[in-house]
This record gives C-alpha cells, sequence and structure tokens, in this order.
C-alpha cells in the first residue's frame, strides 16, 4: 500500500516520530511547515490562540498531491486542545476521498482527545476513512521513550491496516 507520512512540528517531538514511523511502515515523508512565525512567547501565544480559534496559516508546500496514495498518516502537535493551524490548512486544501487516514497526535498530556476527535471530524468532512489514532505524551520524555513509543504505535497500526 503506498502511503505518505505528513507532519507538522514546532519543536522536533512529532518530526522525530514521523521518522520513526517511516523507519518502521516505509512511504513518504513530507514536513508541512508554518510559514507564520511560530518562535518566542509571542509566537507560542499567537499559535495558541490561532488553534483555540480553529484558524489556517500559510504552509508549504501547498496543495500536496494526494492521488498516488492509498494511505495517509497525518501528525500533529496539540496547541490549545486543538490541531496546529499547518494541519487545518492542510486538511482544507487537500482530497481525501476513499484514502485511509492514519492520525496522531503529540502533547504535554492534556487535550489530546479533544484535538484528535477535531481531527477526525475533519478527515470524514474531506472523505476520508480514519483506520487508526496514536497519541503520545512528550513531557519530560526523551528520545528512547518516543523511540520506544514509536514502535508500539506501528505495531498497532500494521494490525489496524492489514
Ligand atoms: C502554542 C502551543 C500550545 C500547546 N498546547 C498544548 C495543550 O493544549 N495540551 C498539551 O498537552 N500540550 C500543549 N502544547 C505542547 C505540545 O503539544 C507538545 O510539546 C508537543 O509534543 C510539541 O510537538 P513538536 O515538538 O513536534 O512541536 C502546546 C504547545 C504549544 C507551542
Amino acid at each position: 500500500m503506498k502511503s505518505v507520512i505528513l507532519y507538522y512540528s514546532r519543536t522536533g517531538k512529532t518530526r522525530f516520530l514521523a521518522e520513526k514511523f517511516q523507519q518502521e511502515l516505509g512511504g513518504d515523508l513530507v514536513e508541512i511547515r508554518d510559514l507564520k512565525k511560530r518562535k518566542g512567547p509571542f509566537g507560542f501565544l499567537r499559535g495558541a490562540r490561532d488553534a483555540h480559534l480553529g484558524l489556517n496559516t500559510e504552509v508549504a508546500p501547498s496543495g500536496f498531491d494526494l492521488s498516488k496514495y492509498e494511505l495517509i498518516i497525518l501528525g500533529t502537535p496539540v496547541w490549545a486542545s486543538s490541531p496546529t493551524p499547518a494541519l487545518n490548512t492542510f486538511l482544507q486544501t487537500c482530497n481525501l476521498m476513499d484514502k485511509k487516514v492514519i492520525l496522531f497526535v503529540t502533547s504535554r498530556g492534556t487535550g489530546y482527545r479533544r484535538a484528535i476527535d477535531i481531527l477526525k471530524g475533519k478527515v470524514e468532512a474531506k472523505g476520508g476513512k480514519v483506520v487508526g489514532v496514536g497519541s503520545v505524551k512528550t513531557w519530560l520524555r526523551g528520545k528512547k521513550y518516543l523511540f520506544r513509543a514509536g514502535v508500539e504505535l506501528t505495531k498497532l497500526w500494521k494490525t489496524d491496516i492489514s
């Protein structure tokens, strides 16, 4: 099954997992970059506000073509118990008709269920079918922990998609 992992990451935790998933599952790996400044205290506050309001942003690449893929794996940090603006934008512009979708989020450990529910709703509105989800708490967690979480999640997903 041809697959692609698309993710947004501000500080590298979601990226680390996305790279681990690619090692385990193969397929393509694409970083969705947010072109708005998200660094520093103001970047943090604006990010939380934009995510809370469900806003979009400018991303690169924009208009990514998913036609050759059967399985789409989407990853985002949780911001203000919501998906990030970068993922909102991606989900508004993509076509997921009849695609299998796996969603994964990273967070300090709060609001991830709400974020996953919002993501699910957006995927289904675009015609996609969510076949797997994953949530990883990253607060005070090192790379060893993230590595193991990546292995465990891919084991689960392999049964979800087989
Ligand atoms: C603007 C902003 C808002 C956040 N809001 C939450 C939140 O509501 N709940 C939570 O558990 N973590 C929250 N976090 C923490 C991130 O979700 C967490 O650190 C994540 O793993 C970072 O992923 P990244 O390294 O890929 O950017 C927030 C982080 C930022 C920058």
